[in-house]
């Protein structure tokens, strides 16, 4: 049984995915990997209504790693190019749509043509309320948690210690709803420096689909899963 709307309570209020497998998809085909990226940005727009549809209330996509730098340059080009042709043609949609676009990452080493993208996005769409569509790019979880100590001490009087609300706030996903739910495609089953110190009570989900396959059946049957879990938090 997968599910199909809101009223069936207990929806993740934000979901994380590890979009992996595009190069293996496209190997299977024999077309190039950029072909692979290339479809699998092409899902996410409908896995964004069906998102909508359900009640969630944020997406976090982990579009590039800081790791994902040790990559042939040409992919990694290719990605940026990919970003960019994203936003040009789905950011009235998105608008539309009252999807809220937001950044996790540094735009540090991005080239200039796909930073202004980004920040255009999240610019003209920070008013959006029906749902987030956070982008992870030039994304870690460590070097998250270090900046995120690094800014709070900038701002810290002498003596004063750090609490974990006081680290959330310079979190890049601060203000976003607790991660409830992490999807990891393609059958690997590791975190791969995302979001680690928002996965603290997440419930995992990992499937074999590849991501350019996946589609919004998938994501409700890991909406259905994560229904049938029992979340203690650490209590009975
Ligand atoms: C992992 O698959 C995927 C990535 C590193 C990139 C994810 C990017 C996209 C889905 C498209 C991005 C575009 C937008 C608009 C966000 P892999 O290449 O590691 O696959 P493999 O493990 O099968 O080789």
């Amino acid at each position: 049984m997968i599910l199909q709307k809101k009223e069936e309570n207990r929806i993740p209020a934000h979901v994380g995915i590890i979009m992996d497998g595009n190069g293996r998809w496209a190997k299977q085909r024999n077309l190039p990997r950029s072909e692979g990226h290339k479809y699998g940005a092409d899902v996410i727009e409908p896995l964004m209504d069906c998102a909508i549809e359900l009640g969630v209330k944020a997406v976090s996509l982990y579009a590039f790693s800081v790791e994902n730098w040790a990559r042939p340059v040409s992919e990694v080009k290719g990605l940026w190019q990919l970003l960019e042709y994203f936003f040009k043609t789905k950011l009235d949609l998105i608008k539309d749509k009252d999807i809220q676009i937001r950044h996790s990452g540094s735009l540090k080493r991005l080239p200039s043509s796909t930073k202004n993208m980004i920040i255009k996005a999240v610019e003209e769409t920070k008013k959006n309320k029906t749902i987030v569509l956070n982008f992870c790019v030039n994304y870690g979880g460590r070097q998250e948690i270090i900046k995120a100590v690094n800014d709070w001490l900038a701002s810290a009087k002498p003596g004063e210690v750090i609490t974990e609300k006081k680290l959330e706030k310079h979190l890049y996903t601060a203000g976003l709803p607790e991660l409830d739910l992490l999807i990891r495609t393609s059958g690997e089953y590791r975190i791969s420096n995302f979001l680690l110190w928002q996965l603290a009570y997440t419930e995992l989900y990992f499937t074999d689909v590849l991501w350019p396959d996946f589609g919004p059946d998938d994501l409700r049957r890991a909406v259905a899963e994560f229904q049938k879990r029992e979340r203690r938090f650490g209590g009975l």
